[in-house]
């Protein structure tokens, strides 16, 4: 029998989960009444489940890891302060320097995590895993900024 989407989520998502300093993403707020870390679960299941259902040909442990780590920025960027304002450019590299420091990220999880703002970003997603995550990434911020428990029912919702 096929494993389904949440079987391999949580297979390829382990390692990162199981971190101490992810669950720190559960403190912060993405967008109205999701964490960052609700988020970032959200975009790489959904990002995992687009590319077993279609074929899409990522690299599936890369494509997870990256998507998760992509907002890794640990920090609240609603609160006030002057290193925030410009949250929406700097906060990949934040993120890239983190998901570094705390993880042994391959190169192309370091181009998810580094390009997924484009193109408020200007620094244009090349590989399948990168764009992929760039585009389901403003999906689930819509989501997120127009719902109030968008994942609620969500196969993932009790990672
Ligand atoms: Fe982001
Ligand atoms: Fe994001």
């Amino acid at each position: 029998m096929k494993n389904t989407a949440v079987e391999v989520f949580l297979l390829l998502a382990a390692d990162v989960l199981n971190k101490k300093r992810i669950k720190m993403m559960k403190e912060f707020v993405q967008h109205g009444n999701t964490s960052c870390y609700e988020h970032s679960v959200a975009v790489a299941y959904y990002c995992l489940y687009l590319d077993m259902r279609f074929g899409i040909g990522c690299s599936r442990k890369e494509l997870v890891r990256g998507a998760l780590l992509h907002d890794y920025f640990l920090y609240d960027w609603h609160e006030k302060d002057p290193g925030h304002r410009l949250h929406g450019f700097s906060h990949p590299k934040t993120a890239y320097k983190n998901a570094k420091a705390d993880f042994n990220i391959t190169v192309k999880e370091g181009e998810i995590i580094r390009k997924h703002m484009f193109p408020l970003v200007p620094l244009p997603p090349v590989c399948r895993e990168s764009i992929l995550v760039s585009l389901v990434d403003k999906y689930c911020s819509v989501l997120e900024t127009f719902f109030s428990a968008p994942y609620l029912n969500a196969p993932f919702a009790a990672v």
